[in-house]
């Protein structure tokens, strides 16, 4: 939540600190500001809203500044309005500072320095570490670093801060807690940012920050230390995302690039995987038979899509590996006492790498002795460093806020994980293993078939657009789908919309239906315990009380009682998820479109949660 970017070099400060916000709107976009480095006095100008409500207001009346921090904001504390953006400066107009995350002790703080004579503008937690810096500062002899680590060893929570002083204003001082920040290393230039997609353009090399650590930024140079002061060696490394990959490439939106992309994101997941003796090639993991012989359980932690996707690692991982596999939204996890072991494997999967909610369970769970593996599609970021092992998902950056190609590649990497589990428990033979790699390599042109034909779909879907509610409904592995469908849709069309598992329908769901409701279902692709025919009787008794049914059908089933059937290639009942949840991102794009939402940046959300 909240991106950050900050920029020291030689050419006019504006152009990469505006694109660089432009690459980091996911994050936040609740307002926009930035603080430019002109000598004497600040230049701040921030605005409520989009980048683009910023823009206009700065028109051409930039001053020329080599140097300067700049902001987007997801709000938490105060509403999303000009005196709330950041940047927040001192009362002298010579300091600013841009935070993500929350200041825990923000009200003593704000307390504190009331009473010294501080007069605050807005209602952030944020501005409070303004005041503070300049106090610090004042009493380091004008020294912004020994300022910014003597400022975070008394701030409690979550932050990432950047700072400029007009004394010195080709310095930029960053800090990290819980929460994430980049340093990218240009020529004669330097940058700082919540991402790399900020400075992509510019530079390739970048620094990754540790818990606590400050870094001082020249243009030609960096220096990171700890809260101490201590030199700390920077840990360089190379950026392999593209630039493109971050643009939209004629695309309408971020999310309809991502959605297309996701047969290479497939298949890049499923790259050497299998190797010429039927076995799993996952060395990530640094788990030795015996290791894996020995697991009790293992436990999944996620938030939102990614949960889904740890939903689908339970069928999976059960059947094939036969392990427990128990599934946890990473927000609850931690506050019921459970019960883990080091004989129990975490596997903590997110997208960003910086969910905070599944960061925090992450850590309880290792703190009470459990290994812990993250499946992740974002280099170096917190959860991965965090982990005792990393398998990432090879999906490329995803900038849309919801989830596409990330949660399909979620799905590959936990499937390779139950395959390699098989492997090595001795349950799966090589052949069955590599039956199934096979399968799976499949899955991306199968995917293509559908995003061929999707625009009868699109169609029908601007049909359902003045719908007040849409349910979503699966058995087995399509249960987890139906979330997921429900959830984007939730999401992007701002209806009311909610998945169901078949059987629980006439539990009270039912009583929802009435004449002309849209209901999706997932016709399950086995026949194992009549599951096929179990939903079709459940389409029936939706459509007998006035719903129209929408059957998401692999291309060899039998469909009766459907309204409309959208085909899907064929595929063994545990995968075809990866196709199922294809037609129901393209639904939910389309129906945001035919509602005039805003597709890429979907109201009051961010890509990146990081405040629990
Ligand atoms: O970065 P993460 O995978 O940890 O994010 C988890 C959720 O916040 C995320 O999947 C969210 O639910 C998506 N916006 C849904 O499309």
């Amino acid at each position: 939540m909240c991106g950050i970017v900050g920029y020291t070099g030689k050419q006019s400060a504006i152009t990469p600190l505006i694109e660089g916000l432009r690459r980091l709107e996911y994050r936040g976009y609740d307002s926009a500001g930035i603080a430019l480095g002109t000598p004497n006095k600040l230049f701040i100008e921030k605005r409520a809203g989009k980048l683009a409500n910023l823009e206009a207001e700065l028109g051409v009346k930039i001053p020329t500044a080599q140097s300067g921090i700049g902001h987007t904001r997801w709000a938490t504390h105060g509403g999303p309005t000009d005196r709330n953006a950041h940047p927040h400066v001192d009362n002298e107009g010579k300091l600013a500072v841009i935070h993500n995350g929350i200041i825990e002790n923000y009200t003593q703080l704000r307390t504190e320095l009331e009473s010294r004579g501080h007069k605050f503008e807005s209602e952030t937690d944020t501005e409070s570490v303004a005041h503070l810096l300049s106090d610090l500062r004042k009493s380091h002899k004008g020294d912004l670093s020994a300022a910014m680590r003597e400022a975070a060893k008394y701030l409690r929570g979550s932050f990432t801060l950047l700072a400029i002083h007009s004394d010195a204003p080709t310095i930029i001082v960053g800090v990290r807690r819980n929460s994430p920040l980049v340093v990218g290393l240009g020529d004669g230039e330097n940058f700082m940012a919540s991402d790399v997609a900020a400075f992509i353009d510019y530079t390739k090399r970048a620094v990754e920050l540790g818990q606590d650590h400050v870094v001082t930024m020249t243009p030609s140079a960096i220096s990171i230390t700890d809260l101490e002061g201590n030199a700390v060696v920077p840990k360089e490394y190379e950026i392999t995302w593209d630039a493109s990959a971050a643009q939209k490439g004629g695309f309408s939106h971020f999310m309809l690039k991502e959605i297309f992309e996701q047969p290479k994101a497939v298949a890049d997941t499923l790259v050497g995987r299998l190797d010429e003796n039927n076995h799993i090639v996952l060395d990530e993991l640094h788990l030795s038979k015996q290791e894996i012989q020995n697991l009790k359980k293992i436990v999944v932690l996620a938030c939102g899509t990614a949960y889904h996707a740890g939903m689908l690692a339970k069928y999976a991982i059960e059947k094939w590996a036969k392990i427990t596999v128990e599934v946890e939204l990473a927000s609850e996890f931690r506050y019921r006492d459970p019960l883990i072991d080091s004989q129990t494997l975490v596997i903590a999967i997110s997208q960003s790498g910086e969910t905070m909610d599944t960061l925090m369970a992450l850590r309880h769970a290792k703190s009470a002795g459990a290994r812990i593996l993250a499946v992740c599609n974002t280099n170096s970021s917190t959860i991965p460093r965090e982990s005792d092992a990393v398998l990432y998902t090879h999906a490329g950056p995803e900038i849309a806020v919801a989830s596409t190609k990330a949660f399909l590649t979620q799905v590959i990497a936990v499937y390779l994980i139950g395959l390699h589990l098989a492997q090595e428990r001795v349950v799966l033979t090589g052949v069955q293993v590599k039956e199934i790699f096979n399968e799976l390599l499949e899955l991306p042109s199968k995917i293509e078939q559908i995003l061929e034909t999707v625009e009868p779909l699109r169609e029908l879907t601007r049909g359902f657009a003045q719908s007040t509610s849409v349910l979503f409904l699966g058995r087995n592995v399509g249960f987890p789908v139906a979330l997921e469908g429900a959830l984007k849709l939730k999401e992007l069309a701002y209806m009311h919309a909610e998945g169901f598992a078949g059987g629980e329908l006439k539990h009270g769901p039912i009583a929802l239906i009435e004449e002309g409701t849209p209901v999706i279902a997932i016709l399950p692709a086995s026949h194992e315990h009549g599951l096929d025919e179990k939903m079709l009787s459940n389409i029936q008794e939706v459509k007998a009380r006035g719903a129209l049914v929408i059957v998401i059908a692999q291309e060899s089933a039998v469909v009766t009682g459907a309204t409309h059937i959208i085909r899907i290639p064929d595929a063994p009942s545990l995968l075809q998820p990866v196709l199922a949840t294809v037609p129901l991102q393209v639904f939910a794009y389309e129906m945001a479109v035919a509602r005039g939402n805003d597709v890429d940046q979907p109201r009051n959300l961010a890509k990146s949660v990081t405040v629990e």
